[in-house]
C-alpha cells in the first residue's frame, strides 16, 4: 500500500497525532508499504535528496520543495486557489498562472520520485487537494496500478468550479484515478453534475463513469475518528485540567468549547458574535458560562489568514471589554496548539461543543466532542449545517452559521437542555461516531479501491 499526502504522518504515532493519521498509519503497518509526501520545510531544493526512513515494513519518504515551490504550490495554488474555491469562497481566490504552473511542477516531480519505488501490485491512495494531478503524472510514466483519491475538503458546485481557469485540467486529473472519494453526498452530486455538464465521461452506473477504456468510481466515504481511543483519552485528565473543572464546578460556571485552526472557513467571528448575542439577550448567562475558543495558527503567510486573525482578535477584545468583570472573562481565546491529550478531557468538561464552520469537508472535532462526553451527563453539540458531519449527525442542534440570532438561541437551548434529552441525543450521536469510525472508513474505501473493475456491456 502506498499513501501519498502533502504532509507525512508521524509513523511512531503518539496520542498527539490525529485519529485519522493513526488509523492510516496502522493500516499501512499492517500491509507494509510507503507513505510519501513533502517534508514540511520551505527551504529545500526542487528534486533534492529524499529523506527515507524505514519503520518496520513501512518506508516514510519525504521530498523537498524549493522556496519558489512553497510559494506557488503550497501557499499559492493549494491554499490561495483550491482551498478558498473548494470552500465556496470565490471572493478570496487569487488566480495566478504561476501558481498553477508550480502546482503542476511539484505534482510532476512527486510522481517521478514516487514512481521509482512502485511495484506492480501496489495500491496507491492519494489524499487531498494538493495532489489532484498526481495520478495523471503517474499514468504518463506508465503506472498501471490502482490509484485512489480522497478529498478531505468539500468539492464545489459546477458553476463555482467553472470560475477557475483550470477547471477542465483539474477534473481531467481526477478522472485518471480509479476511485474518487468524497466526504458527503453534496460533494458527490457536485462532481457528478459537473461531469454531466462539461466532461467527456459517460455515466455507466450510479457511482461509475467511463472514460474511453477505463472507468472511475465516484462515491462518498465519510471519515470517522478512533472513537474508543478518544473516549479513553478524555477520561485521563491531567491535574491542571481537573483543577480547572473543579473551579468551574464550585463557581457553577459552564463552558462552551470550540477548537479549529484559525481559518476563515471555520466561521469564528460569527461564533463569537453569537456568544456575545447570548450574553446580551440572556443576562442571567453572565458569569454562568465561559466560551473557550482554541484556534491555533495556520498558513499565516496567506493574507486572508492574517485578516481573519485581526478580525477575530478585535471581536474577542470588544466582547470581553463589554461583558467581563474583575472575576470573569467571557471569552478565553487561545492562539496556540493544544495537545490532544489535553483537548479530550477539556471536551469532556465542556457542556457545549460549538462547531460552526461556514463550510467544512467533515469536521472531526464534532465527532471527537461527542466521543469525549460522559454518557451519564453528556454535553450538547451545536453544529453548523454546512459541516459535512451535519449530513449524519442529526441529533446535534443544527444551526445556520450565518444566522447569529438563531445560533445564540440554540446556545441557550443547549445550556438549558434537560438531562434526559441530552442523554437521548448523545446516545444516537455516539452510536454513529462509534460505528462509522476511522476503521469503517478505511475498510470501505480500500474495499472499493481494490475491487476489480466490472465489465460494462451497455453504456447507459
Ligand atoms: C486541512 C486539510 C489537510 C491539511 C490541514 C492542515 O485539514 O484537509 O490536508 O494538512 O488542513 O493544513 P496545512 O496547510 O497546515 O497542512
Amino acid at each position: 500500500m502506498v499513501i501519498v499526502s502533502n504532509r507525512v504522518a508521524d509513523l511512531r504515532a503518539s496520542s498527539q497525532s490525529g485519529g485519522l493519521a493513526v488509523g492510516l498509519a496502522d493500516a499501512l503497518k499492517e500491509r507494509g508499504g510507503i507513505w510519501f509526501g513533502w517534508n514540511g520545510e520551505r527551504e529545500g531544493v526542487t528534486g533534492g535528496d529524499l529523506n527515507i526512513e524505514s519503520i518496520g515494513s513501512v518506508e516514510r519518504i519525504e521530498a523537498q520543495i524549493s522556496p519558489q515551490d512553497f510559494s506557488d504550490y503550497y501557499l499559492g495554488y493549494s491554499n490561495s486557489v483550491l482551498w478558498p474555491l473548494f470552500h465556496y469562497r470565490l471572493d478570496l481566490v487569487d488566480f495566478r498562472p504561476a501558481y498553477f504552473e508550480g502546482y503542476q511542477r511539484v505534482n510532476e516531480m512527486f510522481a517521478r520520485q514516487l514512481a521509482t519505488f512502485l511495484r506492480e501490485d501496489d495500491v496507491i491512495w492519494v489524499h487531498d487537494y494538493h495532489l489532484i494531478p498526481l495520478a495523471s503524472f503517474l499514468r504518463k510514466l506508465g503506472c498501471k496500478q490502482r490509484i485512489g483519491f480522497f478529498l478531505h475538503i468539500p468539492f464545489p458546485p459546477p458553476d463555482l468550479l467553472a470560475a477557475s481557469p483550470n477547471h477542465a485540467e483539474l477534473v481531467d486529473g481526477l478522472l485518471e484515478y480509479d476511485v474518487v472519494g468524497f466526504q458527503t453526498k453534496t460533494d458527490v452530486v457536485n462532481l457528478k453534475s459537473y461531469l454531466r455538464e462539461h466532461a467527456s465521461a459517460v455515466q455507466v452506473a450510479e457511482d461509475r463513469f467511463s472514460i474511453g477504456e477505463r472507468s472511475v468510481v465516484v462515491d462518498r466515504f465519510p471519515i470517522g475518528i478512533d472513537a474508543a481511543g478518544f473516549t479513553a483519552l478524555a477520561k485521563q485528565a491531567d491535574e491542571d485540567v481537573q483543577v480547572d473543572l473543579m473551579r468551574r464546578r464550585v463557581l457553577g460556571r459552564r463552558q462552551i468549547i470550540g477548537v479549529d485552526r484559525l481559518d476563515y472557513s471555520k466561521g469564528l467571528p460569527e461564533r463569537l458574535k453569537a456568544f456575545g448575542k447570548l450574553l446580551s439577550t440572556h443576562p442571567e448567562m453572565e458569569k454562568a458560562v465561559t466560551f473557550l475558543q482554541i484556534a491555533p495558527p495556520t498558513r499565516e503567510e496567506v493574507d486572508a489568514y492574517s485578516d481573519i486573525r485581526m478580525e477575530l482578535e478585535g471581536l474577542a477584545g470588544s466582547i470581553n471589554g463589554q461583558f467581563a468583570d474583575f472575576n470573569w472573562t467571557p471569552i478565553r481565546y487561545i492562539h496556540r496548539p493544544v495537545a490532544r491529550d489535553k483537548l479530550a478531557p477539556l471536551f469532556r468538561g465542556s457542556q457545549v461543543g460549538f462547531i460552526t464552520p461556514l463550510r467544512d469537508g467533515m469536521n472531526l472535532v464534532a465527532k471527537e466532542y461527542v466521543a469525549a462526553q460522559n454518557p451519564e451527563d453528556p454535553g450538547v453539540l451545536v453544529l453548523s449545517q454546512f459541516a459535512g458531519a451535519a449530513e449524519e449527525m442529526h441529533d446535534a442542534l443544527i444551526v445556520n452559521p450565518y444566522d447569529i440570532d438563531h445560533m445564540a438561541e440554540q446556545l441557550h437551548r443547549a445550556l438549558t437542555m434537560p438531562l434526559d434529552e441530552r442523554r437521548r441525543r448523545h446516545e444516537t450521536l455516539m452510536h454513529h461516531v462509534t460505528t462509522q469510525d476511522a476503521q469503517a472508513w478505511l475498510q470501505s474505501y480500500l474495499k472499493t479501491l481494490t475491487q476489480d473493475e466490472p465489465e460494462y456491456g451497455a453504456v447507459g
